[in-house]
């Protein structure tokens, strides 16, 4: 067979694993089985590129192809395999910046060989400026949710000083396209303005809309990647640039609909302003009351309908497992027992059905916000474990807040709200939660596996 139409197909073969995957990771059974399909697509594609795209090459190529994917692969499978569950948001943007890397170099690379024609050299300037933004803001990005980088700095007048940081570099961008230009010296003056404007465009940002700037960059470096695939005229290159493309962008639209922002107000607006704005998100204060293991078990085992509320600190203490045994403890004695699921929940897309897909528990017992919030009106106890900003109702009434407008979970319409966490500290937006001080509201303190463990072992002697 020809070797063209071989990798064709080839090609054929790996675009439609990758839209295969993607649609099989939008549910959590066949999640896995997604993933494992879009990586031999992926596979398949970079052998058939290294083999057929230009026909046979010289060895040393070949050893230094081998040898960077044995030293990538290697340090990749490491990180992957060590990484916690609850630092897997950072090693994402961290994956993520070097896609955006890549596009980048591949760009710088190319230039010599596109300078001068206007029709490719837009390409190579996309893919550098697009590559290098999402680089740079991915590496500030992984170094706030690291917590090497608490600060969101806000230089006066940063609106201003970015747009104009992002225009020149766009008009660099221009400028080098129409201009026929060939001088190296331009396009490293605009790959330092687009890291300059990555750096710039993610510091400021914190609180509640990281999740928002993580999957906008993610989209960056899906379309900085199809800009190669026009270079290269490599079809899975483009395929797999555009999905990442716009999957991200969905992502991104989502994520600001969960949390009830416009995609403007986050590239541009004055937000996640954190604890600054933390001061006018109105502290409650009030007492708060504690309830016992014994009480609360009680509670639970009196009622006919428990909601669970996981968030980030479910996580953090790796109570999932034993969450899933107090569930099914309670189902065996005839409670209804369900878990409310917030979008943006924890610290990634999708991590508390991840977390909870992890204990084995049922996939139809994961509840959506929107399906579960008419439910609280009939709920006995709804158990908050290592959760807070997702059920603040600060969202809903205090237009001061940095996290108003959210959509949260609607917990205060339930009959009796147990919360438990660590102590009083606030969650990732970095404001007080009047929840605490609903008379409906018990406190359940200590870490969420101890705590849960308990429940569970009183729960056995009733
Ligand atoms: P948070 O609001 O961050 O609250 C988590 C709570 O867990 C904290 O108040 C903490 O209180 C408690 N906690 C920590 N460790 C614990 C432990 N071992 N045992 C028991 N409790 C523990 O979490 P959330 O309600 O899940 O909300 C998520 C927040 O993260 C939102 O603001 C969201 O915008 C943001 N965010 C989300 C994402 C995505 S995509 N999901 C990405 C980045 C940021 P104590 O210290 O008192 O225990």
């Amino acid at each position: 067979m020809n070797q063209t139409i071989l990798l064709d197909i080839i090609y054929l073969i790996g675009s439609v694993t990758f839209i295969l995957g993607l649609k099989m990771m939008g549910k959590p059974d066949t999640a896995r089985r997604g993933n494992t399909y879009a990586a031999f697509g992926m596979t398949l594609a970079i052998l058939g590129t290294i083999f057929l795209h230009d026909g046979p090459i010289a060895p040393i190529i070949y050893g230094m192809l081998f040898g960077a994917f044995a030293i990538g692969g290697i340090i990749g499978w490491m990180v992957a395999k060590k990484v916690k569950m609850t630092a897997m948001p950072q090693l994402v943007s961290l994956f993520n910046g070097m896609g955006g890397a890549c596009a980048a170099l591949i760009s710088i690379m190319e230039f010599h060989v596109h300078a001068g024609d206007p029709k490719t050299i837009m390409m190579v300037m996309a893919g550098l400026v697009i590559g290098s933004i999402s680089f740079s803001g991915s590496m500030v990005a992984f170094a706030k949710l690291n917590g090497n980088l608490n600060s969101n700095p806000r230089i006066p007048f940063y609106n201003i000083i970015n747009a104009l940081i992002l225009l020149i570099t766009v008009g660099v961008g221009v400028y080098i396209t129409v201009a026929d230009i060939t001088d190296f010296m331009w396009p490293c003056i605009d790959l330092g303005l687009a890291l300059i404007y990555g750096i710039m465009f993610v510091l400021p940002i914190g609180g509640a809309d990281m999740p928002v700037v993580i999957s906008l960059l993610n989209s960056f470096t899906g379309l900085a990647a199809a800009s190669g695939g026009f270079l290269y005229h490599n079809k899975v290159m483009l395929t797999g640039g555009i999905l990442v493309g716009s999957a991200g962008t969905i992502l991104t639209i989502a994520m600001c609909k969960g949390m009830n922002r416009t995609l403007f107000s986050v590239v541009f607006g004055a937000f996640g302003e954190g604890s600054a704005a933390a001061a006018s998100g109105g502290t409650t204060g009030g007492t708060v009351k504690d309830i016992s293991i014994a009480d609360c078990a009680v509670l639970m085992n009196y009622s006919k309908k428990v909601v669970i509320v996981p968030g980030y600190g479910l996580a953090v203490a790796q109570a999932q497992h034993v969450m899933h045994e107090l569930e099914a403890l309670l189902e065996e004695r005839g409670v209804d027992v369900k878990y409310a699921i917030h979008p943006v929940a924890g610290r990634m897309p999708g991590h508390m059905n991840v977390l909870m897909a992890e204990s084995n528990v049922d996939y139809s017992k994961l509840c959506e916000m929107e399906d579960i919030n008419p439910e609280f009106d009939t709920t006995d106890v709804v158990f908050i474990v290592g959760a807070n900003d997702v059920v603040n109702p600060a969202a809903k009434n205090n237009p001061a807040s940095p996290i108003y407008g959210m959509p949260i979970l609607e917990v205060e319409r339930a009959k009796n709200i147990i919360v438990n966490k660590r102590s009083m500290a606030a969650g990732y937006a970095g404001i007080d939660n009047e929840l605490f001080y609903n008379p409906k509201t018990s406190m359940l303190f200590g870490d969420a596996k101890k705590v849960v463990t308990e429940l569970v072992a009183e729960l056995k002697t009733m």
